[in-house]
Parts: structure tokens; sequence; C-alpha cells
């Protein structure tokens, strides 16, 4: 992929603004109001190349920075104005800081010259803090400007957007009436959580448009500029559809089925995590699916190839079958995640990227008892993985979360949202083990080491075979 922020992500980002907003096409007074370093300029900017995109013409007054720095910071986060500039469809418009009346007339005299000789069809202004602190005595002046914002929208027959500073530990502005006058108005914010940066945009007000959510997670990155982290929010839990059986006898005798979206939890002993299980549960995923879909293998804590060698060794060793081991991994999509360099918001995000891109039968992750029990605030993770639960459980994937023992609230908290739990039980002072099973509406079980072994092998067997059946070769169970 190239690193420059294509269009298309580019349209991403402005589809998902307008679910919030509205068409940004729109005449109307958008404000963008946020502390310093919040994106302001950068979420100006990024509507601007909108309109850049469709042809039009976007002109950018700035009271703050002078254009080459404009220019450099905003190639930083992919979005290429220079070059449109170029072409005539961006104008950068450096004007001195308001100080009085009389220069703020002559300001306005300059916006309104350049806008009637160059017909932009959007205007942002960078940023009207200064005009209205220096005029903030003066009420006449005052409710003149507030006019002349509105009148420019008519003038500009599109939208336009003002930006304004927040000082920091403020939520409210001294905007006077603009809030009043503006149809969208944006309050960019960030905060730290788990020593990283996270970003909101509060939608304060939208006219003529339902108001879904208040608070919109967002991330700015280098190349890719900013990024929307709506959660998919449901308002209504779906039903359950189609119901799958298990792949090995041992379990189809005591769970008759479970449904295709189901959520397994399987939890070990910190210092004891036998992978048999685990590999189970792929098992299940890929029988589940009729290994016509994949399995997105999410690692908290492993490299890809340690996950690889996990699988292959336990397929191996119970199957005897190396083909079999590289037919299962060749299933597999890994993903290693360091979860400590996202905030929550953006690690919920691209697990849900993740799934939208492979669109898997299931999809595990490893090791979730680690993250939660260095998460801090537990209340907003579970906030997250409900919704996350219930969007998944939307689009029918099976999921399973796989956990070291660590806290029992955690381990409370996880099995209580499952609708199937494994744990490992230790005998012999660890040095085997049996797995407890429970599922919705069934009784529990309690299944040695040896049968989940057996299990394994038929359930390797079977799905194998479902691959090879493709190929009209099938391979059978010996020993
Ligand atoms: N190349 C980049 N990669 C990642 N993040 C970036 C990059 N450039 C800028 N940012 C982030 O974007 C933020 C600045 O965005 P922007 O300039 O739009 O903020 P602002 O609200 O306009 O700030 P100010 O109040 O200073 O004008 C910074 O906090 C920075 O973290
Ligand atoms: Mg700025």
């Amino acid at each position: 992929m190239s690193d420059k922020l294509t269009k298309e992500n580019h349209m991403k980002l402005i589809n998902e603004l307008e679910k919030h907003i509205g068409n940004v096409n729109k005449e109307r007074l958008i404000v963008i109001a946020g502390h310093p370093g919040s994106g302001k300029t950068i979420l100006a900017s990024s509507i601007c190349l909108a309109f850049v995109y469709q042809g039009l013409k976007c002109l950018y007054v700035s009271f703050q920075e002078p254009k080459e720095k404009f220019l450099d910071e905003t190639a930083g986060v992919g979005l290429e104005l220079e070059k449109y500039e170029k072409i005539g469809l961006f104008r950068f418009l450096k004007l001195p800081v308001v100080t009085d009346g009389s220069s703020l007339n002559q300001i306005i005299n300059i916006i309104n010259k350049e806008v009637a000789n160059y017909s932009p069809r959007v205007v942002a202004i960078d940023s009207i803090s200064s005009m209205l602190k220096t005029l903030s005595a003066d009420i006449e002046i005052r409710g003149y400007l507030q006019n002349y914002f509105y009148e420019l929208q008519k003038m500009v027959k599109g939208p336009v957007i003002l930006i304004a500073e927040l000082p920091f530990g403020m939520e409210t502005i001294e905007l006077g009436n603009i809030e009043f006058v503006s149809d969208v108005f944006l309050i960019l914010k960030h905060r730290i959580t788990r020593g990283l940066l996270e970003r909101f945009m509060e939608i304060r007000k939208v006219r003529g448009h339902e108001l879904t959510v208040a608070e919109i997670p967002f991330s700015i990155r280098s190349k890719t500029g900013i990024s929307l982290l709506s959660p998919p929010i449901l308002s209504e839990i779906s039903e359950v559809e189609e119901f799958v059986e298990m792949p090995c006898e041992i379990l189809r005798s005591n769970i008759p089925q479970i449904h295709k979206s189901t959520l397994i939890y399987y939890e070990y002993p910190a210092k004891f995590r036998p992978w048999v299980p685990s590999i189970c549960i792929a098992l299940l995923g890929l029988h589940a699916y009729n290994t016509l879909k994949p399995i997105l293998f999410i690692t908290y804590k492993y490299p890809r190839n340690v996950v690889q060698l996990a699988f292959k060794h336990v397929i191996e060793r119970s199957t005897g079958c190396k083909e079999c081991a590289d037919l299962i991994v060749s299933k597999l999509i890994i993903e290693p995640i360091n979860p400590y360099a996202y905030s929550l918001t953006e690690l919920n995000a691209l697990e849900n990227e993740l799934v939208d891109k492979f669109d898997p039968g299931m999809i595990i992750t490893h090791d979730v008892g680690i993250l939660m029990n260095s998460t801090k605030n537990i209340e907003d993770y579970m906030h997250l993985l409900q919704n996350q639960i219930f969007y998944f459980k939307r689009k029918g994937i099976m999921m399973a979360r796989l956990a070291s023992r660590i806290t029992p609230y955690v381990s409370k908290l996880n099995k209580a949202i499952s609708d199937l739990v494994m744990e490992v039980k230790c005998t012999n002072e660890c040095l085997d083990y049996d797995i407890y099973i429970w599922t919705r509406f069934n009784d529990p079980i309690l299944l040695k080491s040896n049968e989940l072994r057996e299990c394994i092998k038929e359930a390797t067997y079977k799905v194998v075979n479902i691959m090879k059946s493709k190929h009209s070769s099938r391979l059978d169970q010996r020993g």
C-alpha cells in the first residue's frame, strides 16, 4: 500500500463524518472548537480536501501559521494540498491578527474580495479566537461579526468552517452567540489513558440532522490523517439464527450444538498454559464454517511464527500428520498486535477493521487476561468489548477469548459475558489437567486432557477432509 493517504481512505473519513453531521457540501456554518493540538487544523483541512477531490475550490484563511508550515504539517498526515494549490483548487490566505475594529474591517474586506474573485465552495477560517478576543468588549462589533459569518456562507454557497481555540481545561468557549448561529458545533478533546493519547470529537449540535452519538473517538496518524473510530453501537441484540455441530464425538455427546456466534472463553493458570484446548477451539471454528472462512488469530503476546509452531506441534503430535498441520495453519490469519501501542478505542477499532477486511468465521484473541489486568479503567474496556461482541454476533462470527487467570475479578467478568466457558483444572500438581466446559442450557462437563487430544485428532481429519474434498482426495484417519 502507498504511504500516502489515498482518496479512498480520505472519503471513508468524510463518509463516516457525514453519518454524524450530514452532508458536508451543504451551505452551513460549521464550528470546530478544541484544545491546542487537538486536531482542528487537520480536520478543517480534511473537509477542505473533500471539496478539492470533487473539483470544487477551497479557501483556507489562516491567522495562525505561514503557508509553508501549514502545507508541511498537513502533508505529514497525508493531505496533499500543495498539489491542488498548483492547479488552482486550493488557496491559502495568511492574514495578520486582528487588533482593533478598523483592522477587522480591513480583514473582512480582504476575505470578501478573495471570495468574490476566487469563488470557493468552502471557506475555512483558522482561527476566529483572536478576532473575538480582541473585540470581546465591543458588543456591537461582535454582533456584526456573527452576522458576517452567517452571510459569508450565503456568498460561498457552501460551508464556512470556523475554528475556535479552547484553552486547556475549559469545555466552553467565549464565543458568545457563535454557538447559537452555527449549524454544526464540534469540540475536539484529548486525554491521556494508559499513557496514550485518546482523542474525542464531541458533537454538541447538528441542525436538521438526528444526533445519534455524542462523542466519537478518533485518531490522527502520520500519512493517513484522521480516522473516526466510531464503535458500532447496536441498539438491538441480534437473534441467534444458525447452529453448529461439535467437531468430535466426545464433545458432541455432551454438547449437542452451539450457535454460530458463540462467545467462548478459555482460561488457564498463569504458569501452565496448555495449547490443546485452544486448537480444539480453532478446529471448532473451521468446522462450523465448513472451512470456507479463515480464522483470525489476534495475539497480544506472541509473534506470528510462535503461534504457527504451537498449532503445528500440537496437531502433529495428536495426529502424526504433518500435512494436516500445514493445512490447518494455512487457514489461520495471525495478526500480532502490541496492545500497549494503542489506546483501547484504537485497539477495538483496529480489531473491527481486521474483521471487516478478512471476513473470518472465527476470531481468537490471546491473551486477554494480561490486557485486562493491565487496563486501569475496566469499565471503559467492558463498554467497548460489549459493543464489539454485539457487532461480531450480528456478523455471525464465532469468538474465542483466551486468557491467563490473573485476578478473580477479571476472570469472573470474562466468564459472565461468555456463552461457553472452558477452564483448565490442574491435576497432579499441574503435571496434567482436566478441562471444565460449561455451555448455556447444558450441564457442565469435565474432560481429561487425553480425551481432548483424541478430539483434536478426530476434528483435524474431519476439517482436513472437508478441505481436501474440494480437491477430491480424502485422508484416512489411521492409528
Ligand atoms: N505527522 C503526524 N503524525 C501523527 N500525528 C500528527 C502528525 N502531525 C500532527 N499530528 C497530531 O495532530 C495534532 C495537531 O493537529 P492540528 O494542528 O490540527 O491541531 P490544532 O487543534 O489545530 O492545534 P493548534 O491549536 O495548535 O492550532 C498534534 O497533536 C499531533 O499529535
Ligand atoms: Mg491549528
